[in-house]
């Protein structure tokens, strides 16, 4: 699993990661969230409207978690099954850094609110790209509800990373997302080299 801030370069890093393991003859199966399935996408669209100005965060938690509930049973776990890696970018970890430490709601409750999505589908590894606040804010475009929440909202979320990094140093590993693309992506190399 990638995670990092909005900007961070995760699904850049998702790409590049996903064409490696192709081109070693292991089976893929890239994907993201939200999203990923046809309720995904719908999830994604209704809850990135910046005209859903008014949706609890409450609702957030619950929307996300259930496009990933459909997610990991329409995609993951099959894929798993049959013996393909899976590449997401963005899963569970998102939320726990997004609405657990950024919206407050609180790292264990958003946990507990996702045991039943994701069930047994526990990530081998999460990589955490994490790059300085100034530079992914300068990536970023700011289009979506969540990256409207701005800066001050994106600088929470990276340190929820770091405290869920603090929390799993062996199933979370944090990168150095500064330099180029190729650079980057040599790291995230070096980190999967444990696996499979
Ligand atoms: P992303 O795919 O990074 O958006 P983009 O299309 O801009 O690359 O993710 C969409 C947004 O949703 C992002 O701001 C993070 C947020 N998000 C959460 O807040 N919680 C979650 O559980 C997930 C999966 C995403």
């Amino acid at each position: 699993m990638l995670e990092g801030v909005d900007g961070s370069g995760k699904s850049t890093q998702a790409r590049l990661l996903a064409e490696a393991l192709r081109t070693r003859g292991i089976e893929v199966c890239e994907t993201r969230e939200p999203g990923g399935t046809q309720l995904g996408e719908a999830v994604r669209a209704l809850v990135l409207a910046t005209t859903q100005d008014t949706l609890s965060d409450a609702a957030e938690v619950y929307l996300f978690a259930a496009a990933r509930a459909q997610h990991v049973a329409e995609r993951i776990r099959p894929a798993l099954r049959q013996g393909e890696w899976v590449v997401c970018d963005r899963f569970v970890d998102s939320s726990l850094a997004y609405q657990g430490v950024a919206r407050g709601i609180g790292i264990d409750v958003v946990a507990s609110a996702n045991a039943l999505a994701v069930d047994d589908c526990v990530p081998d590894l999460v990589i955490v790209i994490e790059v300085p606040d100034a530079m992914s804010a300068r990536r970023r475009r700011g289009g979506d509800r969540i990256e409207a929440a701005g800066n001050d909202f994106q600088v929470a979320v990276a340190k929820g990373y770091r405290e869920l990094v603090a929390r799993a140093p062996g199933r979370c590993r944090m990168i150095n997302g500064e330099g180029t693309p190729d650079e980057v992506h040599a790291r995230v190399m070096d980190a999967i080299a444990g696996l499979g």
